[in-house]
């Protein structure tokens, strides 16, 4: 049996029946918000109930988060010094989120359940207009929770994977918006100029999605430059990413994982590879 039902509000989001006139709607502004924006946002996706319960679930699970605390660029490409300091390649930014991996969430969790539903999958695939999508394989990777503490931040950037969907379990005190800037760069154009105004705080383009918990977001973050601005208050923001793929069976490399979730991660990696041997 599919479980979104005890978790999503399908009275306002019919992803359940989404040939019926309503259900059609819904698909519809989704796909509006998608063209247009590169994003669509669905507050109170989750009932107040389950998402008091998923956050709940998240917070026991903070211990087993992977901290990162460094700097990079918009990019993910290491410094370039034969281009001009102020180049938007060369600026670094402060980032400082922890991570848990999706092999640690157990089972029977009410995430686990959520990303497990194939009412859901269906909805996000005929969302994003795509002809099949699966679950992630990678154990790690499939689903994971993204714990932004006071004072921490998640810098500009662009996505590497063309879609991204995320549901906010716990939002912070005070900060910690989503913000982007639709369009900032095409395929073929980098648009820095447009870039080394976002950084300078100048660019009139930022948009700011209201995200109350429970929200369900479908983000394209490819062309679109994103931040989750500082979080301030006494509470971390909480996320959870479920990652779907329009392929089956794919895995990151073990150095990416390594990198995302830590030692933790590469040790296990490690012993699966010896005994591979
Ligand atoms: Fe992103």
């Amino acid at each position: 049996m599919d479980a979104l039902d005890r978790f999503a509000d399908l009275d306002r989001f019919p992803v359940h029946d989404l040939d019926g006139p309503r259900g059609r709607a819904l698909l519809a502004d989704c796909q509006t918000g998608l063209a247009t924006q590169g994003a669509a946002n669905l507050p109170a996706f989750l009932s107040t109930e389950s998402v008091a319960s998923l956050a709940a679930e998240a917070r026991a699970l903070e211990t087993l988060a992977y901290a990162k605390n460094t700097r990079r660029n918009a990019y993910f490409t290491p410094d370039d010094p034969s281009l001009p300091q102020d180049h938007p390649l060369r600026r670094f930014f402060p980032i400082v989120i922890s991570q848990v991996a999706g092999d640690v969430l157990p089972p029977a969790s009410h995430l686990a359940q959520l990303y497990a539903s194939d009412l859901l999958k269906e909805f996000v695939r005929r969302a994003l207009g795509l002809p099949r999508l699966f679950r992630r394989a990678d154990v790690f990777q499939n689903v994971n929770l993204v714990f932004i503490p006071p004072g921490g931040v998640q810098p500009w950037h662009y996505d590497q994977n063309q879609f991204t969907i995320t549901l906010l379990l716990q939002p912070p005190g005070e900060g910690g918006d989503f913000e982007f800037v639709p369009n900032l760069r095409t395929a073929t154009e980098p648009s820095y100029d447009g870039v080394a105004r976002l950084f300078r705080g100048e660019h009139p383009g930022v948009v700011r999605l209201p995200r109350p918990a429970g929200t369900l977001t479908l983000f394209r973050g490819e062309h679109a430059m994103h931040r989750v601005s500082p979080v301030a208050g006494t509470r971390p923001r909480i996320t959870a990413i479920l990652t779907y793929d329009e392929e089956p069976g794919q895995w990151a490399t073990d150095a990416e994982n390594t990198m995302i979730y830590g030692p933790r991660v590469r040790d296990i990696m490690a012993a699966r590879r010896a005994t591979e041997r």
